[in-house]
């Protein structure tokens, strides 16, 4: 299987982690940057992939995720496979995408106008169990210094501020 492309990306080092997606040509607010592809699977079988990959990495639930999108109620896309360029987009607490399912397909989505060399992110909407195993290396002003989904922020900031 072909890795997947698309007109707006190129994929390199990255200064937050390892590697990274960056804009290769300025992107408009609300373009599809890249489909999100995968192996469609169960829920059961992503349960099961979760877990081994828990074991393996000795991680929690949420790293055990990181590749795995809710398709429908009853299946999930597993991103983890050689073909899905996206996989390298990194986690940002500012960040210029998200992640979007329109009529059964995963897109990348411009939230904002992206620029030529630009890097490619958005939240992984991680939960808060054991937000401190990810710390964040976004480098963002706001950078809540964890991998977490946005919603939880204001718990992180309580316990951050006793
Ligand atoms: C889906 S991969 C992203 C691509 C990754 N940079 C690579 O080269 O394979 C997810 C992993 O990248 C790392 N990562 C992504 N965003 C990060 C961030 N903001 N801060 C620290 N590490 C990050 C974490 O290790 C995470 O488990
Ligand atoms: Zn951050």
């Amino acid at each position: 299987m072909e890795a997947t492309t698309s007109e707006y990306i190129e994929v390199r080092e990255s200064g937050i982690h390892n590697l990274g997606v960056y804009a290769k040509k300025d992107i408009p607010k609300g373009a599809r940057v890249i489909e999100y592809v995968g192996e469609r699977i169960t829920k059961a079988e992503a349960d099961r992939r979760s877990e081994a990959h828990m074991s393996l990495a000795d991680n929690d639930d949420s790293n055990g995720r990181v590749y795995i999108f809710e398709l429908n109620k009853s299946h999930d896309i597993d991103g983890n496979v050689p073909w899905n360029t996206a996989r390298y987009i990194n986690h940002s607490c500012s960040p210029n995408c998200e992640a979007e399912l329109i009529r059964g397909h995963i897109w990348i989505i411009a939230k904002k106008r992206i620029k030529h060399g630009e890097e490619i992110s958005y939240n992984y909407g991680y939960g808060f169990d054991d937000y401190d195993k990810h710390p964040c290396n976004c480098g963002s002003k706001n950078c809540i210094g964890y991998i977490l989904d946005k919603r939880h922020w204001p718990k992180l900031r309580k316990i951050m501020d006793r």
